[in-house]
């Protein structure tokens, strides 16, 4: 129990006030400046008065590279001066900023890419109805992109944030790199295991390098993974943990586990599994980094108990949108909601287009009753 608000120390010396981030959450509400917009903002700085560690919505770094309509994204240096105001921001009550940094890969989204084409490792399209063929990336294109995470972090660091987090995650490029089903290339960046992790393994490469060039050796580098793919063929959790290994081993801040069945969910291909995912990966990890669990966590029990489960760090997202002071609920046992209305949603400064994409997907609609 004391755990939940007592304060957190990275190896290099970082410390969070207390071990709950609020997780990455992107909210579709960008303008035309491919910034946030001034609602985003104000929904930020509430949201991260209470937590240790807010880390962002994810800013492509690629104008090929955008996932969601209104997007955000860190392409150039245009934005430098709102990077930096936003990080000023989420740090005002102590917070540390970490920006969440993707690429959409064969996920773009074809609306908001205009006449660009989708790029993948192979041209293989999402196992999804319609999807497009994205193309087979060239190796010079797989090098910029790797020089463009670079530049994204610099521009971080540079802005006054505390951190990255490589969105290795939710199907998007880096782990399309890293899966067996969309890398199929037989080149050095694809084919076998070794050769699949590269591409992540060179994006962390590339991010220390920029730290250590910025002398920012307490500048958190994170990494998301989703631990394996339902398609065919797709990565497994032995692949997973083969890749949180390698990154351990080239000094990745901590590891950030994407679920969505719950912080405690079981394998969904190795269904005879009855051991937790997550308890695998903390095993597997052995306390060398932290490990950041998410997932269904509302009540002050469910964060007590997902830490008592292993975790050094909980994420929370829906509960964190529709409560925003959700760890300052929980400290003075006042009731976090579980769905509210979306009057209610405006008023506590919901973006809009946050608000439309609730609505549209099912996983989320609950959140809203009207
Ligand atoms: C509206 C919304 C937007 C999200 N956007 C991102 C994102 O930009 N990056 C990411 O890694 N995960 C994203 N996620 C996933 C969340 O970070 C989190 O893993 C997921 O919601 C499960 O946690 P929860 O049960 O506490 O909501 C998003 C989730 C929601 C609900």
């Amino acid at each position: 129990m004391g755990k939940l608000f007592s304060k957190f120390i990275f190896k290099n010396g970082v410390e969070l006030k207390n071990p709950v981030c609020m997780a990455p959450m992107t909210t579709y509400s960008g303008g035309k400046d491919k910034f946030l917009s001034q609602e985003e903002l104000s929904y930020y700085i509430e949201r991260s008065k209470d937590v240790g560690m807010v880390i962002t919505a994810c800013a492509a770094v690629q104008s090929n590279g955008y996932g969601f309509v209104n997007p955000f994204s860190i392409e150039d240096d245009s934005n430098f001066e709102k990077y930096s105001q936003f990080a000023q921001a989420i740090k005002k009550n102590g917070a540390k900023a970490i920006l969440q940094l993707f690429h959409a890969g064969r996920m773009g989204l074809r609306e908001v890419l205009d006449d660009k084409p989708l790029i993948c490792p192979s041209a293989i399209p999402a196992a999804r109805p319609e999807a497009e063929t994205p193309d087979e990336m060239t190796v010079d294109e797989i090098n910029l992109l790797i020089k463009n995470f670079g530049r994204a972090v610099d521009l971080a660091i540079n802005a006054g944030f505390d951190g990255v987090e490589l969105h290795g995650a939710n199907t998007f490029m880096i782990q399309q790199f890293f899966s067996p089903h969309s890398n199929q290339r037989t080149d050095a960046w694809g084919g076998s295991l070794n050769n699949r992790i590269k591409f992540p393994l060179a994006v962390l490469a590339e991010a220390k390098k920029i730290s250590k060039e910025n002398n920012r050796s307490n500048f958190i580098i994170g990494y998301r993974i989703s631990l394996e793919e339902l398609e065919k063929p797709g990565l497994t959790l032995n692949d997973s943990l083969y890749l949180i290994n390698q990154l351990i081993e080239q000094s990745v801040d901590y590891i950030h586990i994407s679920l969505k069945k719950g912080y405690n969910q079981c394998s969904l291909i190795d269904t005879n599994n009855l051991e937790p995912i997550g308890r695998a990966v903390i095993n597997a990890v052995n306390k060398r980094v932290p490990v950041i669990g998410v997932s269904n966590i509302f009540t002050k029990e469910d964060a007590i108990d997902a830490l008592a489960f292993g975790y050094d760090l909980i994420a929370i997202g829906r509960a964190m949108i529709i409560n925003p002071r959700w760890l300052n609920f929980l400290e003075n046992n006042e009731p976090v909601k579980r769905r509210i209305s979306v009057s209610e949603a405006r008023d506590i400064g919901i973006p809009d287009g946050l608000i439309n994409m609730i609505k549209q997907v099912q996983s989320w609609s609950g959140l809203l009753t009207d």
